[in-house]
């Protein structure tokens, strides 16, 4: 038996026989500063691969192929994003400053295509914004690809989008601007129109292995028992049936099949994917439904342990051959495991689902509870690592604060989220909000909630609170720590666009509902301040602007600050510089805070914001729906 140490420097050695076999030699700059980083990262590469795949006999074979393929990417690197990579690793915390400003948006829809979005970079940079996310623009199946969620080839850009090269163009431009482009890395599966898929279809054993597939319903019906759905509305379970009688995992849409990383050939394939889109420019990945990579049978298939390790593997590679990639993860599921992502040798950057879905909960219930308990118990973080802070994504708002959090409070989940559904979905006697339901399930009574943060707050429905409400929530996302993140088209108020339902691609799903083309004419009115989108534009850029001058807003550290009124939320941020206490009230009412709770403030303090002055020591009144950032 070999020591682990002894097992490491043997396969060290047998992984650089292959590749020196390969006819690899170490003699230039370049193929040195990768071999420096090769002799720091592989340690903990070799540990990760031997847990995930030390059972395959070809083991190691895998793991200098990945090391071959990651030493050839980095040689293709672009010289610019090497010279990116250095001042990353000067500075690697550069995302966590309060100039840090996110925002998403479809290309098509905003733009029509990519040399269309060039024309947008002088907006994009003039709003402040330093990170834009473009939804997923690889190829994909033509009539219903869930929102280019299904791809079909990961090299190639969705052709009426443009080309690879417009990509890595584009790219350029926003870096010159100081903007990180973002992409998803959709990793969980492949659309069925993928190679790989068709190979698979056509009963290739080698590509049939990159899936979960199998030849009848025992093991589907076996995983079925504890694995949830999570299209209800596409088919039920997890499996769907193929054309030649197979059963294939599809967690998503029957046309998204989920890929068997239990196979080590299907992880170094997508190492290769990935590292590929990192050669295009991109600075950060969305790393698509985490949650879901890894199966076990009679688990919940679900943030399994060995999910993380895929995901430091992945890590351990970049570091290599892209080192300054950045990854995001997306795990829209109970708190606890929201968090198990977050860590610099993991996923540095989350999603901050929680934060994002009790913001409306307590808009909802004018009760600040809930998000109170929250920010105290469940926003530290890492310190390396960041938030995403958002007020909605192009998805769905789910409801997921932990039931038992909840019932601290003497609420119960089941109740208050069937409460929150019928409240956004208009099923609520005076309901301010405009939204729809997304995938109802009739078995478990769960439904989540669909639409545009000016439709969810009020503006549609011309509710005088509604610019309030739009304000409120924005300002929290973008004091309460990491990277705010705006959906592009909500600082002018977009609202829900219904003709989703005449495209049948789209019909069916009511997510569209709240992904609407560029409004271009609310954004012709941004500057009129007798308008709507211009009250709002206005509103959106005090709140950009505050947050650029306050240093205190950068970096995660956050703890709550009790006003002892139940409709008034408060926390502290000591980012860097003088504190700043953030107060927002969720009521339609004023609401006054007692003295008593700023005797440790300094007696005069102003709101960054709108510049208003508030003594202290007399103690204060929100307006309703106000929030203030004082400072
Ligand atoms: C993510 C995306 C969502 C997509 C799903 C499957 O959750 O945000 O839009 O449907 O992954 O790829
Ligand atoms: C995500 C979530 C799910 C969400 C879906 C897309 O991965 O887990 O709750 O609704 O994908 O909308």
């Amino acid at each position: 038996m070999l020591s682990t140490a002894q097992q490491l420097k043997a396969a060290q050695g047998y992984v650089l026989a292959t590749l020196a076999e390969a006819g690899v030699t170490w003699d230039d700059a370049d193929a040195q500063a990768f071999r420096a980083r090769f002799d720091v990262g592989f340690p903990r590469l070799f540990r990760l691969f031997a847990t995930l795949y030390g059972e395959h006999e070809d083991c190691l074979d895998h793991l200098a192929k990945l090391i071959g393929l990651s030493l050839a990417s980095w040689q293709e690197r672009p010289g610019d994003l090497k010279t990116l990579d250095r001042a990353r690793e000067a500075e690697p915390q550069w995302f966590q400053s309060n100039k840090m400003l996110g925002a998403f948006c479809y290309v098509d829809r905003y733009a029509g295509d990519l040399n269309g979005l060039k024309d947008h970079v002088p907006y994009f940079k003039d709003l402040g914004i330093t990170y834009l996310h473009l939804m997923p623009l690889f190829d994909c199946p033509e009539e219903n690809s869930d929102g280019g969620y299904a791809v079909s080839s990961y090299r190639d850009v969705r052709s009426d989008l443009g080309t690879m090269e417009d990509l890595r163009a584009l790219a350029k431009d926003l870096r010159e601007a100081g903007i990180s482009l973002v992409v998803d890395f959709v990793f969980n599966h492949t659309s069925n129109e993928h190679e790989w898929a068709r190979k698979a279809a056509a009963g290739d054993p080698e590509y049939s292995d990159y899936y979960w597939i199998f030849e009848d319903r025992r093991m589907p019906d076996a995983y079925e028992r504890t694995v949830r759905e999570v299209f209800p509305d596409d088919h039920p379970g997890a499996f769907v049936q193929m054309e030649d009688g197979r059963w294939i995992w599809t967690t998503f849409h029957s046309f998204q099949w989920d890929l068997n990383y239990s196979n080590p050939a299907v992880f170094c394939a997508m190492a290769g994917e990935m590292l590929s889109l990192a050669n295009q420019g991109v600075d950060l990945i969305r790393m698509d439904a985490v949650a879901f990579i890894w199966k076990r049978l009679g688990t919940t298939c679900e943030s399994l342990p060995e999910a993380h390790l895929l995901l430091q593997a992945f890590n351990a590679v970049c570091r290599m051959a892209a080192p300054s990639l950045l990854f995001k993860s997306e795990a829209i599921v109970h708190p606890d495991e929201v968090v198990s992502y977050i860590d610099p040798e993991e996923c540095p950057i989350s999603y901050n689902p929680l934060l994002m879905a009790l913001s409306w909960e307590a808009l909802a219930t004018r009760d600040v509870q809930l998000i109170d308990q929250a920010i105290a118990r469940r926003q530290p973080i890492h310190p390396e690592c960041a938030w995403v802070n958002y007020v909605r994504s192009h998805d769905d708002i789910g409801w997921t604060f932990a039931d038992e959090d909840a019932a601290e409070l003497g609420i119960i989940g089941f109740d208050h989220r069937r409460f929150l559904n019928a409240f956004y979905t208009n099923r609520f006697e005076g309901s301010f909000a405009r939204g729809e339901p997304f995938q109802y399930n009739p078995k478990t009574g769960d439904c989540r909630v669909c639409g545009t943060t000016a439709s969810l707050t009020g503006v549609e429905a011309g509710d005088a609170g509604g610019i309030d409400r739009m304000i409120l929530l924005y300002g929290i996302a973008f004091s309460a720590g990491g990277i705010p993140l705006i959906s592009l088209g909500d600082e002018v108020g977009q609202l829900n666009d219904h003709s989703y339902k005449d495209h049948p691609g789209q019909a069916g799903d009511q997510r569209w509902v709240g992904r609407p083309m560029r409004p271009d004419a609310l954004y012709d009115q941004r500057t009129d301040p007798t308008t709507v989108p211009g009250q709002i534009f206005a509103r959106m850029k005090q709140l950009i602007a505050a947050r650029r001058a306050a240093p205190a807003l950068a970096g995660n550290a956050i703890h709550s600050f009790d006003t002892q009124n139940r409709h008034v939320l408060g926390y502290v941020r000591t980012g860097d510089g003088p504190p700043v206490y953030v107060l927002a009230n969720f009521a339609d009412t004023p609401q006054a805070l007692d003295a008593q709770r700023f005797l440790a403030t300094a007696p005069r303090m102003t709101d960054l914001i709108a510049g208003e002055a508030f003594q202290m020591r007399t103690g204060l009144t929100l307006k309703p729906h106000q929030i203030l950032w004082l400072g």
